[in-house]
């Protein structure tokens, strides 16, 4: 039996995905620039693809930009705002736990002489609110703030994050909801200027993504070049992977709360047996429905990956851009774990694909692996 847990660093595409995404690449493979039948053909395609997903989000469909994925509409969002801002607004506050594609862009403008504030999280992950008021000032130009948070499966309120950003200051706020996305409702018009999402975590294809705007919140694009995306991101426009993404949405939120309920169902599943292996904790709070980190007492979370991959069980320690870097996650870091906890950490990700025999399985390989390596260790 395969078992992939690894649905929080990408997921597998849908077969209609697939489908729908063969046929344009044989058929109807038109560029949507171009003026004739074949290219008209494409730009409606593009149309539809941005009504559906702007539908899902409660935005407006010209509100929709298409990008290569999460990383380029958060370096879109980060780096558009800042390029345009004053000298006297050169603030920005971001949180010790994001993506690094938002902190390591942040990093460079601080390098640049940009003030950057990194608001501390508390030992579930969550966002200190005070930390937060206290922050904000005049010269704060962009707040960018996850959703979800990748690692650990916190849900920050945003709702509540907004309110406090727009009674105190101008601050545009960023979100990236790339781990929100279908997985919460989110109402984009109510409550966030800039959102990133991302296609690949929804059983859409990888390279493929969006960026929403708010009407109104001025942004530089990082390319020049044609007129695509209304000039916010120009290039030929990735026509099967932006007709992938937005079939994905379809296809998933024709299910939306029993998708998530069945995920979560999955997650709860597993929560309950891990009761079954002594000295065990899970790590932040696992609010969203497809992420638990947990860490093993006494054990390296690579070891007992390797273990697992042994026996066709595929999951992550830490998150999977920072797994090959052997340094700990500066998400569980910011959760002041200790060093034994930060070692023995691993993150187990749900999708809709996984069953109980699946869970079953993984518990049982599970236990049997540390029992055998619990074995090692007191043997040394
Ligand atoms: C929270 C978060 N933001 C951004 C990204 C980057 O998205 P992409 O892989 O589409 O570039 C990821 C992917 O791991 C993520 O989990």
């Amino acid at each position: 039996m395969q078992v992939y847990l690894d649905n929080a660093a990408t997921t597998r595409v849908s077969d209609i995905v697939v489908e729908k995404m063969v046929d344009y690449y044989k058929m109807d493979y038109g560029n949507p620039s171009s003026i004739h039948s074949m290219g008209l053909d494409s730009e409606r395609s593009l149309k539809e693809a941005r009504n559906i997903i702007s539908k899902v989000i409660k935005s407006s469909s010209d509100e929709v930009y298409f990008t290569s994925g999460g990383t380029e509409s958060n370096n879109l969002a980060i780096r558009g705002v800042l390029n345009t801002s004053r000298r006297e607004k050169r603030h920005v506050i971001t949180t010790k736990i994001e993506h690094h594609s938002v902190l390591k862009t942040v990093e460079e403008y601080a390098k640049k002489g940009f003030e950057v504030t990194y608001l501390n999280v508390d030992e579930k992950g969550y966002v200190d609110l005070e930390d937060l008021k206290n922050s904000l000032k005049a010269s704060t130009a962009l707040v960018s703030i996850a959703y979800v948070n990748n690692e650990i499966g916190t849900i920050q309120n945003i709702p509540e994050i907004s309110r406090i950003i727009k009674d105190k200051s101008e601050a545009v706020f960023h979100v990236d909801a790339v781990q929100a996305f279908m997985k919460l409702p989110i109402k984009f018009k109510d409550y966030i200027d800039i959102m990133s999402i991302s296609s690949h975590k929804i059983h859409g294809p990888k390279g493929s993504g969006a960026i929403i705007i708010k009407k109104g919140v001025k942004l530089n694009p990082l390319f020049t070049g044609g007129n695509q995306e209304n000039r916010i991101r120009p290039g030929t426009e990735n026509v099967p992977g932006i007709i992938g993404f937005s079939e994905a949405v379809k296809d998933y939120n024709k299910k939306f709360n029993e998708n998530n309920e069945y995920i979560q169902s999955m997650k709860n599943y597993f929560i309950e047996r891990l009761n079954e292996i002594p000295d065990y904790e899970i790590n932040g709070s696992s609010d969203v429905c497809g992420i638990v980190n947990v860490s093993f007492k006494g054990m390296r979370g690579e070891v007992l990956l390797h273990t697992l991959e042994s026996k066709d069980i595929f999951v992550s320690t830490g998150s999977a851009c920072t797994s090959k870097t052997k340094k700990y996650s500066h998400v569980l870091e910011a959760l002041g774990l200790d060093n034994d906890r930060l070692e023995g950490a691993i993150r187990f990700s749900f999708s809709k694909y996984i069953t109980k025999e699946m869970v079953d399985y993984t518990i049982d390989v599970l236990k049997e692996a540390i029992k055998r390596l619990e074995i090692i260790i007191k043997g040394r």
